[in-house]
């Protein structure tokens, strides 16, 4: 599972843990990935120090994962980053480093780690976003990202079919975590602080809960909360009215405010 130090990566280390999973996971932060090292010395918890956005560190992430359990029964893709920034005032670094890690992170993990999910005929899931059925202003790279997951995991799962390895994506809607707190600016530099009320989202631990509960089901894909759901029924039907709607939630006086 990639992204373990903060958010939903973290939530789902706890919860795998709990659940006497062995877990491996990854982060560019040492200090972070240390302090949960400590957090779980007594358990099966593998870290290792990757950035996700070279393909050297996916590979070792899983050949490591090799060595340390010997299979891959699951395979969660969850490290992302996201971004703030007007298309036309952005570095196009912006939208590269957000498509490296949300995207080609996503895919290099899984192509290393599938020979073993074949012999396990094990799970891969994508932790997308409602931004991957319904582009968002201010996060033209974030939702590039989350369309390109979704149909390059729809198309990889069709490949599978008959492997019995098992694709799912699944999208949060609004869910509190850091995020938002290190989303990139248009020189692709991490923000300070979130705009958003992050204390009136979902939780971290709950949206796991749900992801989780998928996961033993074998989804095929879960779409969560109220907000998130309108979002991409109201989009799929009516369009047009979508486009005011979410620039309605985002702008105020002809600019963008979240
Ligand atoms: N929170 C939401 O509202 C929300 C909604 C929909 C979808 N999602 C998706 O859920 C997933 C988790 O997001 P989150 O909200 O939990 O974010 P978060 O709190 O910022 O956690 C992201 C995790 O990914 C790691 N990470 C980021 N870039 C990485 C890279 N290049 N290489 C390796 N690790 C990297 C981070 O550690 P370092 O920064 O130390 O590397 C951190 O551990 C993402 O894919 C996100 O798009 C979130």
């Amino acid at each position: 599972m990639t992204g373990g130090t903060e958010g939903i990566g973290k939530a789902f280390v706890e919860a795998l843990i709990k659940d006497g999973a062995k877990v491996a996971t990854c982060s560019r932060n040492y200090d972070k990935l240390y302090a949960l090292q400590m957090q779980y010395s007594q358990q099966h918890l593998m870290i290792h120090r990757a950035d996700l956005s070279f393909e050297a560190d996916c590979k070792r992430l899983i050949e490591l994962t090799i060595k340390t359990y010997g299979r891959i029964d699951i395979l969660i893709n969850n490290a992302g980053i996201s971004m703030r920034a007007l298309f036309e005032e952005s570095e196009l670094e912006t939208l590269r480093k957000v498509m490296d890690t949300n995207f080609w992170g996503a895919v290099a993990c899984t192509k290393y780690a599938l020979p073993y999910l074949k012999q396990s005929k094990g799970i891969i899931v994508g932790i997308s976003s409602i931004a991957g059925f319904r582009g968002l202003p201010g996060r033209t790279g974030y939702s590039a990202s989350k369309f390109a997951l979704n149909g390059w995991m729809e198309a990889l799962r069709t490949e599978l079919l008959g492997d019995g390895v098992h694709v799912m994506w699944v999208c949060p809607g609004f869910t509190s975590s850091n995020i938002r707190n290190v989303a990139l600016n248009k020189d692709a530099r991490p923000e300070a602080e979130s705009l958003m009320n992050e204390g009136k989202m979902m939780s971290a631990e709950e949206c796991v809960r749900l992801i989780l509960r998928a996961i033993e089901r074998r989804k095929r894909t879960l779409i969560m909360t109220f907000q998130g759901k309108e979002a991409v029924w109201v989009n799929k039907l009516f369009p047009s009215w979508a486009d005011k709607l979410v620039r309605k939630f985002y702008y105020k006086d002809n600019l963008l405010v979240k």
